[in-house]
């Protein structure tokens, strides 16, 4: 047990996969793993766990943003031995070529904020996936209808953004999407050598106004579930 983690020692799997939103960690479990139990469900920050094909996995939510999730993932990571982590969540998309329900493979990810910075203070750290869980993700990829790209995406620390002029030169330079956790959950991965991996679906479009129609949500949210399990067990 940890301050924000209910559960025991051997309760939670060394493969984690972390969506934001606690009711999708459990949609998520019900539809894609077997032997399904709640292992967490403090501050309703609901976690589960199961097999998938035999494999134990744990769907544990992370909340918004990059402090939420590093609570979290530091608890995982340190008192329950979580080695691979993969964030299933939603972005904003940034380039003309990428579309609402597009995937995105996050090669790296740019931020201002993190709950890091203290730490690197004037240095740029650079925050970037695991390479064999990209790889395979990419493969994994190959297998589902969606259309899907890999680079870099912003982390930024705000939803409703008063500075459009940061989202202009991440756009400038070729930033596929914008979410609110990525960076962080590399940051932690590489400093206690796990790997980690964020696939994110485009949600909505910063450059079109675009959104992706609520039922067509679960689809693509399921298939970013697919990818990010496929690749954990490549
Ligand atoms: N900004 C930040 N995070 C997001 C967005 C966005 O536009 N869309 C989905 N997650």
């Amino acid at each position: 047990m940890t301050i924000h983690i209910g559960a025991e020692k051997g309760d939670i799997a060394e493969t984690v996969l972390l969506p934001g939103d606690p009711y999708r960690a459990k949609w998520a479990a019900e539809k894609f793993l077997s032997d399904t139990r709640l292992v967490n469900q403090t501050r309703g920050m609901l976690g589960f766990t199961g097999t998938w094909k035999g494999n134990p996995v744990t769907i544990q939510g992370s909340g918004m943003g990059m402090p939420s999730l590093s609570i979290y993932v530091n608890e995982l990571i340190r008192d329950f031995g979580a080695r691979t982590l993969i964030r299933i969540g939603s972005c904003g998309g940034m380039q003309d070529d990428v579309g609402v329900r597009d995937i995105i493979l996050a090669m790296t990810s740019t931020t201002l904020g993190s709950p890091s910075r203290g730490i690197f203070r004037e240095l740029n750290f650079a925050p970037c996936a695991d390479w064999g869980l990209l790889h395979a993700a990419a493969k994994a990829a190959e297998r589902h209808e969606t259309k899907v790209h890999v680079g870099g995406i912003y982390s930024s620390d705000v939803f409703y953004d008063e500075r459009p002029d940061l989202n202009e030169q991440m756009v400038r330079h070729g930033i596929l999407g914008v979410e609110m956790e990525a960076a962080e959950l590399y940051t932690l991965a590489a400093r206690h050598k796990c790997r980690a991996l964020a696939v994110l679906t485009v949600s909505d479009h910063l450059l079109t106004g675009a959104a992706l129609p609520a039922e067509e949500r679960e689809r693509s949210f399921g298939e970013m579930v697919e990818i990010a399990l496929e690749a954990a067990f490549a």
